[in-house]
């Protein structure tokens, strides 16, 4: 009897750690942020492989698995996976539930904080200094200059998703990327 209240905890159990993941992530990717132009001092620019693409990893470094991936999130969910060079970048749910064909990197134009999601207020914005983007990015108060980059986002055979560099014309501001 005390075994199967023991099991049926087990679903709540996982919940609640994966918010603690969550809640760890979030603060430490506030901290992160705060290191993150220090660390990428250090890390020469040509460094992370990105050359033709990477696959999308999880708070915990592994593959994101998308049909995984869809079934614990909901639809207008931005969530951070490991992107190119290891740049933080969300993954973006769309209302139909499915992933959006781009990432938007979340390291802050203006001095490099990683910018949290703001569900409620459907923006990103930014711990540091105050900046926000909406929920594609584009940037709609400073004092960062530039909206957020962009990386395409595919979902490959293996059901696994590949970021690659954004060359194109930004859709959000009509201009060339200033990152690329
Ligand atoms: Fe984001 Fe300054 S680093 S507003």
């Amino acid at each position: 009897m005390s075994q199967t209240s023991q099991y049926s905890d087990v679903p709540d159990l996982g919940r609640r750690q994966f918010m603690n993941l969550l809640t760890f992530g979030t603060i430490t990717g506030v901290a992160a942020g705060a290191l993150y132009p220090i660390v990428k001092y250090f890390i020469p620019p040509s460094s992370g492989g990105a050359g033709g693409g990477s696959v999308a990893k999880d708070a915990l470094g592994n593959d994101v698995v998308v049909s995984k991936f869809l079934e614990e999130h909901k639809p207008g969910d931005r969530t951070l996976a490991q992107g190119l060079k290891g740049d933080p970048t969300y993954l973006v749910i769309k209302e139909d539930k499915t992933l959006e064909n781009y990432g938007i990197n979340a390291v802050c134009t203006h001095l490099g904080c990683v910018v949290p999601w703001n569900g409620s207020e459907n923006k990103f914005i930014c711990p540091c200094h105050g900046s926000q983007y909406n929920s594609e990015g584009k940037v709609v108060r400073g004092p960062a200059p530039l909206s957020l980059a962009l990386a395409h986002a595919t979902v490959n055979d293996s059901d696994k998703v590949v970021f690659t560099p954004w060359t194109e014309t930004d859709f959000r501001t009509d201009e060339k990327p200033w990152w690329s």
